[in-house]
């Protein structure tokens, strides 16, 4: 018999089916078995009621520990009370594999994270984990759907790199052949740059590295980023492109993942006010704003959590925060004249997840690049290549980073980053 995918059940109601799957959740009741089956597209409960099966397949259910793979046949009921809209009276049921003592049983309480982290590899089976792989796949789909849509290139960016992008502290570097260091990507924003001077509007979307030793719910040592990149771009046109952009995530999660939303408790509410235009601020009003709430907070530092926490409480949707002092962002971004400040973007989501984008128009002007890069005691020779896209055709652009796992995190309504990703990659954390 062919195999019946549960999220299609709908479509053979009175036939019976075959499901492929596992064994979710069971429960008897006297002559009853409920079974409680998944396969990756939904759950629906199979009943076998004794003397409508043969004994053996009877004893068989009433057996079957949780987890264990099965083929399962069985008429398709409409019902209502049923999560999914449908049951199945069973006719069959094939062990596949048994799970023998699983580890992670449903109906405890949650265990320690920690502990369920170790475990992984099998935790991702529960409804929750599959719920933020959903979302997270959703996510990944809307991102390239909207550059795809929108005449944007998709240009990926090399992985394996000879200087850094993001700073010095957080690269992961290892020698490479005879050709001295190489390290992973912290942002393949560099190389975007080069491939929007070819084809205008383009994007990277890939794994991203940074060697972080803070131990927060915010950083993962390898995340994925999706980094826009478009010449003859400024600030206040990368800022639209950027609140459009989070708009459109967040409006297609609503649309397609309200089952998913509903299994993680995700106050949608919260969701649904996520449209364009955002709140607009700059560095120094934010600052004001700190000040008035208190917060100890010098001019010229870079903003941790609790200041952007304290930003962000403000409002009902992302905020943007503009206009950071040059000092504590990166050496490509593009000053004012003045020199203070740079053309520079963080967008901050609400709800306490933090900066979810960082961008900027960048340095266009050789010389103020060669100055800065100086001032920041960058080595020239790795970056000549970069310096060649200001001595030909130089053009002003801008881009931006966004970090999925923060966005999959905030959508997602989830208390940490570290079940944002399948495999989580952190400080203390490299198994499974
Ligand atoms: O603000 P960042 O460091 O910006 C860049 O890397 C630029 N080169 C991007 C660009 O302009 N093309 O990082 C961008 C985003 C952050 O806003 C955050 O969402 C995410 O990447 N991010 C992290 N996510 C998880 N763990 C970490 N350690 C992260 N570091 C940054
Ligand atoms: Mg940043």
């Amino acid at each position: 018999m062919p195999q019946t995918y549960i999220q299609d059940l709908s479509k053979h109601v009175g036939e019976t089916v075959t499901i492929k799957g596992w064994l979710y959740n069971a429960r008897s009741k006297g002559k009853l078995h409920f079974l409680l089956l998944r396969d990756g597209t939904g759950i629906v409960q199979a009943v076998a009621f004794k003397g409508e099966v043969p004994d053996d397949v009877f004893e068989r259910c009433g057996k079957v520990p949780n987890e264990s793979s099965v083929i399962v046949e069985g008429a398709v009921r409409a019902d209502e009370r049923a999560p999914g809209g449908h049951e199945l009276s069973l006719k069959n049921l094939t062990l596949v594999c048994e799970a023998k003592d699983y580890p992670i049983q449903i109906q405890k309480d949650q265990p320690d994270v920690g502990w369920l982290m170790e475990k992984r590899h099998l935790w991702l089976r529960s409804k929750k984990q599959a719920s933020v792989l959903r979302v997270r796949a959703t996510i990944i789909k809307a991102i390239r759907d909207f550059f795809d849509d929108r005449g944007f290139t998709c240009t990926d960016s090399p992985i394996l790199t000879p200087a850094a992008c993001e700073g010095t502290s957080t690269l992961f570097g290892m020698q490479y052949f005879d050709e001295g260091m190489a390290y992973l990507t912290q942002s393949g924003q560099l190389y975007a740059e080069a491939c929007a001077m070819a084809l205008g509007k383009v994007y990277c979307f890939g794994p991203t590295f940074r060697a972080e030793k803070s131990k927060t719910r915010k950083h993962l040592t390898e995340f994925w980023m999706v980094e826009p990149e478009v010449a003859f771009m400024e600030l206040e046109g990368l800022m639209e492109l950027a609140e459009q952009f989070v708009s459109f995530i967040v409006q297609r999660c609503l649309e397609t993942r309200q089952e998913d939303l509903k299994v993680l408790e995700r106050n949608v509410k919260k969701l649904e006010t996520v449209k364009a235009p955002f709140p607009r601020i700059s560095y120094d009003e934010a600052v004001g704003v700190l000040s008035k709430k208190g917060h100890a907070f010098e001019w010229g530092n870079d903003f941790g959590a609790p200041e952007e926490q304290a930003v962000g409480e403000d409002y009902d949707r992302p905020v943007m925060v503009h206009h950071y002092p040059v000092e504590v962002k990166a050496f490509y971004m593009q000053p004012e004249a003045d020199g203070r400040t740079a053309r520079c973007v963080d967008v901050i989501a609400p709800e306490g997840y933090g900066e979810i984008i960082g961008g900027s128009q960048r340095i266009h002007d050789l010389a103020l690049l060669e100055k800065r890069m100086e001032e920041h005691n960058l080595p020239k020779g790795p970056y000549e290549w970069y310096l060649d896209l200001r001595r030909y055709g130089s053009v002003p652009h801008s881009g931006f980073g966004l970090g999925v796992e923060r966005t999959v995190s905030w959508i997602a309504g989830i208390e940490h980053i570290r079940e944002a990703i399948p495999f989580p990659r952190m400080l203390y954390k490299i198994y499974p």
